[in-house]
């Protein structure tokens, strides 16, 4: 490096939150939080019952639209964009799957995703029936690849309604990634997950990390978090207590003291 040069290495943070507050009728959900997520991590949140998560989730998600504050996501400014300008920037939550579509087929949840698909477009009256089959077909084999990925190939024929609590979180993984997305936000994916099923959980997030997806997960299992997440970031009372790796977290006495509300 030529003499004089900026030695300290630029950190890459895929978002970043600065001051953001949401308050609901006196309740302030989230106040003053600045945070920065690390591209290519898996980044813990947690935090005691109404610290501020979900809602912080609502916020980056553009659900909820901040009072103050702002949120970058690749270094442009996402705050006051709506749900779906976000998702086409590549930064996805999964949602629950909704009452529809737990009557329909893991293959139907997934090949329905694409908002752009040129099918159901009006416009695309005018275009010649092969492209649309041409389209269907590359959405087939995307959620094959998809099915494969994740390991739940074998599910492809069931109806979501009838899949475990784990299996259907699996699902609603598989379903964000039918978009593509850089990063995915969790909001805890280990709730109700039976042992074998989180094993896998872990098993699949770490390896959709491996191919540089970047993770936020909320979380209330320990064991998940401690496991999975780096770093992990602690929430009380709508922002940002601190952040560390998992043994820095287990030994700070702030944290303790947060969660026993002392
Ligand atoms: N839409 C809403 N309307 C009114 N109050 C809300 C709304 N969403 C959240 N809150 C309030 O904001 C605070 C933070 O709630 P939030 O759900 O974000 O917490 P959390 O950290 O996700 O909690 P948990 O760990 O229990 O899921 C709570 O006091 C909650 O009651
Ligand atoms: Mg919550």
């Amino acid at each position: 490096m030529a003499n004089g040069e900026e030695k300290t290495e630029r950190i890459d943070y895929i978002l970043e939150i600065k001051g953001l507050e949401k308050d609901f009728g006196g309740i302030k959900a989230v106040r003053d939080c600045t945070l920065s997520v690390k591209r290519g991590t898996i980044t813990g949140i947690i935090g005691p019952n109404g610290a501020g998560k979900t809602s912080l989730f609502n916020l980056i998600s553009g659900f909820y639209q901040p009072d103050k504050g702002e949120i970058w996501f690749n270094s442009e400014r996402i705050d006051s964009l709506k749900p779906h300008q976000i998702c086409q920037r590549r930064l996805m939550r999964t949602f629950q799957i909704a009452r529809e579509l737990q009557k329909m087929t893991v293959m139907e949840n997934l090949t329905l995703i694409p908002h752009n698909q040129l099918g159901e477009n009006l416009v695309n009256i005018w275009l010649p029936p092969g492209a649309i089959r041409e389209q269907e077909k590359e959405i087939r084999e995307k959620a094959f690849e998809v099915l494969n990925f994740i390991e739940i190939f074998h599910l492809k024929d069931e109806y979501a309604g009838n899949l475990s609590v784990g299996q259907k979180t699996l699902l609603e993984i598989a379903r964000t990634m039918m978009a593509d997305p850089e990063m995915i936000l969790l909001d805890e994916p280990g709730a109700g997950v039976n042992k074998s099923l989180m094993k896998k959980l872990v098993a699949d997030i770490r390896k959709l990390n491996l191919t540089g997806k970047t993770f936020l997960l909320i979380e209330h299992d320990m064991d998940l978090v401690m496991n999975l997440c780096n770093p992990i970031i602690v929430m009380t009372e709508g922002s940002k207590l601190m952040e560390g790796s998992a043994h820095e977290i287990k030994k700070d006495k702030r944290v303790l003291e947060a969660y026993l509300g002392v």
